[in-house]
């Protein structure tokens, strides 16, 4: 309620509200207060919040998600550790929980990236979140989720970015497929898993790492990590970002589902990603080669000019693409 309002709101329209005595109204603000949130108290007005912890409770985050979607992030469940949260969504995905089930940690002790290898996942600094989906379309477009998860986390960011610096937001891109890059540097990850028959999801599980307020990472990734603290020098809140994330993947989702190909970003993800008009170095299991990508098509495919002028497209599952000098 206090959230709501944004304003002050009287001790006895609390107690009126929720039918507990001001002795419960009272525990309950000094328990906020212990918690970090900023509460002013004024005789005769009320209460009021100042300022919020940077925590990503279900408390948090349901009171900032409230009317900003209708069903992505709608049930969240948060946990302060857990093994990894991919995990988690995919267990409750199998117990019958409902599309939009968000699964948050604030740390995870087996964080899990792509092609097996793990995710730096250590407290109080980091999103680590993971997001139910149950499609009814084929298994084989599922796959283009994940960029248009990436293209929803990378507008989310930029849009939370331009929010907290006017004059000179830093703008995140996007490395295809998926990966958030600021300043030539990795800042998200996203790994998707799905549970499927020969024609038919069970269900697809969105799994979303992002380096906010982390100040150094482990020797074998400093080259090509980094975090929104480190490239702005600013801590930042989490979960404004979730909420805004869920925001436009839903939006995204909803297109997504409606034609089942990537034409309704297909420009803009374009816009946004790094490799662009550059010339990459594409690890195929049997031979590498140099091209230059020139932009994804509808599927989510890479286009790119090989040396000999031919287009060629290359598919994400099969493929790493790097810059030819480094990460990007
Ligand atoms: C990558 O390798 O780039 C993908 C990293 C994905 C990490 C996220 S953190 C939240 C979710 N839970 C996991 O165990 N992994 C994903």
């Amino acid at each position: 309620m206090l959230r709501e309002s944004g304003n002050y709101v009287s001790g006895q329209q609390l107690c009126d509200t929720f039918g507990v005595s001001r002795t419960a109204v009272w525990k309950v603000i000094n328990q906020l207060k212990e918690e970090g949130y900023q509460v002013d108290a004024v005789r005769n007005r009320g209460y009021r919040i100042v300022d919020s912890p940077d925590v990503c409770t279900e408390e948090e985050l349901n009171s900032l998600m409230q009317n900003r979607t209708t069903w992505a992030g709608q049930y969240i469940h948060y946990y302060q550790e857990i093994d990894s949260t991919n995990i988690r969504a995919k267990q409750m995905g199998e117990q019958g929980a409902p599309q939009g089930t968000l699964v948050v940690a604030d740390m995870q002790t087996a964080g899990r990236g792509r092609r097996g290898r793990g995710w730096v996942s250590p407290p109080g600094s980091s999103i680590y979140m993971s997001l139910l989906l149950k499609p009814t379309f084929a298994p084989d477009k599922a796959p283009m989720l994940t960029l248009v998860m990436a293209y929803s986390v990378a507008q989310a960011l930029n849009h939370c970015l331009k929010n907290d610096f006017p004059q000179n937001a830093p703008e995140v891109r996007i490395k295809w497929p998926n990966d958030i890059v600021l300043n030539g540097k990795k800042i998200v990850g996203i790994l998707t898993e799905m549970s499927t028959e020969i024609d038919y999801i069970n269900h697809v599980v969105i799994g979303v790492g992002i380096n906010v307020n982390m100040d150094s990472f482990p020797e074998e990734i400093a080259a090509s990590a980094t975090s929104l603290r480190i490239e702005t020098g600013k801590m930042m809140k989490r979960a404004p970002f979730i909420v805004e994330i869920m925001r436009q993947f839903e939006d995204n989702y909803e297109q997504f589902v409606r034609c089942e190909d990537l034409t309704f970003l297909q420009k803009e993800y374009d816009c946004l990603l790094v490799n662009c008009g550059r010339e990459v170095v594409i690890h195929e299991p049997q031979h590498t080669y140099h091209a230059v990508a020139l932009g994804i098509n509808e599927k989510g495919e890479l286009i790119v000019r090989c040396d000999d002028g031919t287009v060629e497209t290359v598919y994400a599952g099969e493929v790493s693409v790097r810059g030819i000098y480094g990460y990007v």
